[in-house]
């Protein structure tokens, strides 16, 4: 029982009830808090959210992940009630990349095709031509005819990765984020030589360097399924360590060591993803809201590049 402190109330019996009351689906990212995950109808990477997002039949989307995520949801179905456990929990990648900055970059490169990281704000995307996840980024890049110019945005870690994979060259947008490139090399290297049976896996957000050190690098999902299929029996893991519970579900009889950060902080947790917990969670669905909103031309804009993902991937 998750018996809140200073409450009383089991928040888990009471989200169950009210899932069934308002058909409610409930959507986790990898990122939350493990009690959240373990009362989620569906875990998953920002693509499989997104495509469950497309085709749920319930009435209410309560999502705990961050504001994109609930915001490519809303896109998807303007006339179902989507909610946030809370509005804050934005991404330093969304942040980084405000509208009118975006468009205005998108105006200096005229006739080239601009494919956006689905971390950003639904005003980005309404002025993006293609969005993208990490799962499918290769795929569909790898789909843009050779003479076309790519502008790639937010991420500048995640571009410049593409860019060796495809060997396409890409004008980036120069932002990051701020979990993905706090995990210091150095110590990665200190882990692998106390442990050299460990494998290094890494999403690519993170910096080059972490990269290189990487035998395995791809999406949340990606990286839950490679533990599963790896010969490997321990795994140094640069993302963030929310993924462990499902990792450690998966392959209960591996080790994983979350890669460190540089300073001695937490500063691998995604803070924004952390926001959620089991308390808003429930409160979200109790007094039905924070919901997610947007203008309806907006988000008109927005799903067209969300639909060419879901048909090129
Ligand atoms: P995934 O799509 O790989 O789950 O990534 C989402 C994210 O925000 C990573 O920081
Ligand atoms: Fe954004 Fe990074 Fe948090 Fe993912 S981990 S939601 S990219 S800040």
């Amino acid at each position: 029982m998750m018996i809140g402190k200073s409450t009383g109330i089991d928040y888990r019996t009471e989200i169950l009830r009210l899932k069934k009351a308002m058909n409610a689906v409930i959507l986790a990212h990898y990122y939350q808090e493990s009690e959240i995950q373990d009362l989620a109808d569906v875990i998953g990477d920002s693509l499989e959210l997104s495509r469950k997002a497309a085709s749920t039949d319930a009435d209410v989307i309560v999502f705990a992940g961050v504001h994109f995520m609930a915001e490519t949801a809303k896109i998807l179905n303007p006339d179902k009630l989507v909610l946030l456990p809370d509005l804050a929990a934005g991404c330093s990648l969304a942040e980084g990349a405000p509208g009118p900055a975006f468009r205005a970059w998108r105006e200096a490169h005229p006739g080239a095709v601009s494919i956006t990281y689905i971390n950003c704000s639904a005003e980005v995307k309404a002025a993006s031509d293609i969005i993208c996840t990490s799962s499918n980024a290769e795929k569909i890049i790898r789909q843009i005819p050779a003479d076309q110019t790519i502008l790639f945005a937010p991420d500048r870690n995640l571009g410049r990765y593409l860019s060796t994979k495809t060997g396409r060259s890409m004008v980036l947008w120069d932002g990051s984020c701020v979990v993905h490139e706090t995990f210091s090399e150095a110590k990665i290297i200190e882990l692998q030589l106390a442990h050299p049976d460990a494998e290094v896996i890494a999403h690519p957000e993170c910096e080059s360097a972490v990269l290189a050190r990487a035998s395995f690098i791809g999406s949340t999902s990606a990286l839950l399924a490679h533990v599963q299929t790896s010969t490997a029996g321990r795994f140094i893991v640069a993302t963030e360590p929310g993924i462990i519970h499902q990792m450690k579900k998966a392959a209960p009889q591996k080790e994983y060591i979350p890669a460190p950060p540089q300073a001695n902080c937490s500063c691998n947790e995604c803070p924004y993803m952390k926001l959620n917990t089991l308390e808003k969670l429930y409160l979200c669905m109790k007094n039905r809201t924070p919901e997610i909103s947007m203008d309806e031309a907006t988000r008109e804009r927005a799903l067209l590049p969300i639909q060419r993902m879901l048909a090129m991937s």
